[in-house]
This record gives structure tokens, C-alpha cells and sequence, in this order.
């Protein structure tokens, strides 16, 4: 008689359990992730992994994993948080963050029914405050909650410019300190697409992956240069124009919005080149 190896007792084990458990607690996979209702926050969780790492847990009120509740955490690959978003009731209300990948706080701010609210803080990957936006309402709403004054610090903590919006484009700009801003100006001439993309879009961004925002590389194939200038200036604009696949994107990412950069032409151009560089 044949006899029955240890490893085929483990396996066959191994089985029976996770047949077991997936009764008791209604755990579904999907490629890439798992689901399932925890006791302890009374809510759905849905997990997901990136070549065997956990990427990102999300907290949810209803089995149809739709209406956010608690927190939205991402994770780098040894597992430090990467960044997380408070939510109740299907909207972002409450604290927010985002690290550099050396781990320094990139940006932190609160939300209210999904608007950014209070004092947003910018950070370089040195940990030091670049700018501060301040949203003037507290209660948003679609027609306040461009209102804002947006400070910009240079080396040394010292406050250079300030734009004060009294909408989403239109702006007062205030320069406190005429030589730091002109150099500043230089610098943003001399910077290759490549700078542009690591200074502002790495936070959410990884050219080869999905993470806080989707994968990169072949997007210029994927979308018009028209859309996609218009997405980066200003995604929300064309999610509440009703543009199919900004809308499309907006659903599947988990209704988390794209912060709105309104580049200069030149700096846009860079940016373009550089995404359609990534093929
Ligand atoms: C705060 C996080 C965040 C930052 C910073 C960010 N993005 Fe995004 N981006 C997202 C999310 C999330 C989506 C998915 C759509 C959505 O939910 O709005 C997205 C979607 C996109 C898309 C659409 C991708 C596709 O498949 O069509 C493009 C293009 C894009 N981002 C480019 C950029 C560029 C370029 C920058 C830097 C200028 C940038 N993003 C900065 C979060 C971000």
C-alpha cells in the first residue's frame, strides 16, 4: 500500500481549513486582493497585494464594497503606511496623508464631505513646510470650496509669495520676496519633465505600478494629449463636466480625487513629453 506522504496530509489540511474558514467568515478573493466582514470595525474589508505585499486596505458600510467608512490605508512594499484618508459615510471627512518614499510626510490635511477643508500642509523630502493652502470655508460646497490662500516658503521657513483664489483659476498673487521668486521661476524653466513628474506626481504615482493613482506608462496611448493636459489641470472640472472616462477612472479609483495642477504651457509640455516618454 502506497503510503500517504506528510506533505499531502498538509495540503489536503491545509484545504479543509480554508474551505472552513470561508464559510465562517464569507472571505471572497479576486485576482489580486481578498474581501471579507470584520467583527471588530462592524464593517467590509477589502485587501489588496502587489507581488505578495499588502498594497492597500479599505474600510466599507455595505457588502456591495461601495460606500467608504474608517480608513483607506496604502502601504510601500515593507509595509510603512504610504498614505491614508479618514471616511464616513462614502466621503472623505477628516485626517488625510501622503509620505515621500523615504517616508517624510509629503502632504496632510482634513477633509469635509470630500473637500479639502482648514490648513494643508506641503512638505519636501526633507521635511521641510514648502507651502501651506488654507481653505477659507467651513462648510464647503461646489462654490466655495476653491476659496483659498495659498502660501509658498522657500529655504529657511521664509514665506515668498502668497495666491489668494476666489475661485478655482482665478487667483491674486502676492510676492513678498521678489529675488526668491524669480529664482524660482528660473529654476521651474530648467526643469526637465522628469523633475516635473518627481516633484508632484511620484506621491500618488508610480510610472510602472498601481498605487494611490494608477500606473503611468502607456497613458499617452491610453488618452488623447488634449485629455490629458485637460485631466491634469484639472480632473474634478471634468469629472463634474460628465467626461466618460474621467468619470469612468473616478469610480474605479475609489471616488479618490487627483489634486488639480493648472502648470504653465512650457512645464505641461515637459510633463507630456515625459509621460509619453514611459511608453
Ligand atoms: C493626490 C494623489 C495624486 C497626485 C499627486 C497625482 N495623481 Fe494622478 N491620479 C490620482 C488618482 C487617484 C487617479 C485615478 C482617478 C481618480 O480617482 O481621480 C489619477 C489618475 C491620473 C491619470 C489618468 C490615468 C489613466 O489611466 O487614464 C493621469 C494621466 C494622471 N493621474 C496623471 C498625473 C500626473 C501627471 C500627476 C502629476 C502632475 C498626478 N497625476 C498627480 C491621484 C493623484
Amino acid at each position: 500500500m502506497k503510503i500517504v506522504s506528510i506533505n499531502n496530509i498538509i495540503v489536503f489540511g491545509v484545504l479543509i481549513l480554508s474551505v472552513l474558514c470561508s464559510f465562517t467568515n464569507t472571505t471572497s478573493s479576486f485576482e489580486g486582493g481578498k474581501r471579507y466582514y470584520d467583527s471588530v470595525c462592524k464593517c467590509y474589508v477589502e485587501k489588496t497585494f502587489y507581488n505578495g505585499n499588502l498594497l492597500s486596505v479599505q474600510q466599507f458600510v455595505d457588502s456591495d464594497y461601495w460606500i467608504k467608512t474608517g480608513v483607506t490605508v496604502y502601504f510601500f512594499e515593507n509595509g510603512d503606511t504610504s498614505d491614508l484618508t479618514s471616511y464616513q459615510d462614502g466621503e472623505m471627512n477628516g485626517f488625510s496623508f501622503h509620505r515621500h518614499k523615504n517616508r517624510k510626510i509629503a502632504f496632510e490635511g482634513n477633509y469635509k464631505n470630500s473637500f479639502p477643508v482648514g490648513n494643508w500642509k506641503y512638505f519636501d523630502e526633507e521635511g521641510f513646510l514648502v507651502s501651506e493652502i488654507i481653505y477659507e470655508s467651513e462648510n464647503p460646497t461646489e462654490l466655495n470650496a476653491d476659496i483659498r490662500l495659498e502660501k509658498f516658503y522657500g529655504s529657511g521657513g521664509k514665506l515668498f509669495y502668497t495666491k489668494s483664489f476666489s475661485s478655482a483659476d482665478s487667483f491674486l498673487l502676492n510676492v513678498i520676496d521678489t529675488t526668491l521668486y524669480n529664482s524660482l521661476l528660473q529654476k521651474q524653466a530648467n526643469r526637465t519633465g522628469r523633475d516635473i513628474f518627481m516633484a508632484i506626481c511620484t506621491s500618488c504615482h508610480n510610472p510602472l505600478k498601481d498605487a494611490t493613482g494608477p500606473k503611468l506608462a502607456g497613458v499617452t496611448k491610453r488618452r488623447t494629449e488634449k485629455w490629458l493636459r485637460s485631466w491634469i489641470s484639472n480632473s474634478s472640472k471634468m469629472i463634474a463636466e460628465g467626461d466618460k472616462q474621467a468619470l469612468a477612472l473616478y469610480n474605479k479609483w475609489g471616488k479618490t480625487s487627483m489634486t488639480a495642477f493648472p502648470l504653465a504651457d512650457a512645464e505641461m509640455n515637459k510633463l507630456i513629453d515625459y509621460l509619453k516618454s514611459i511608453e
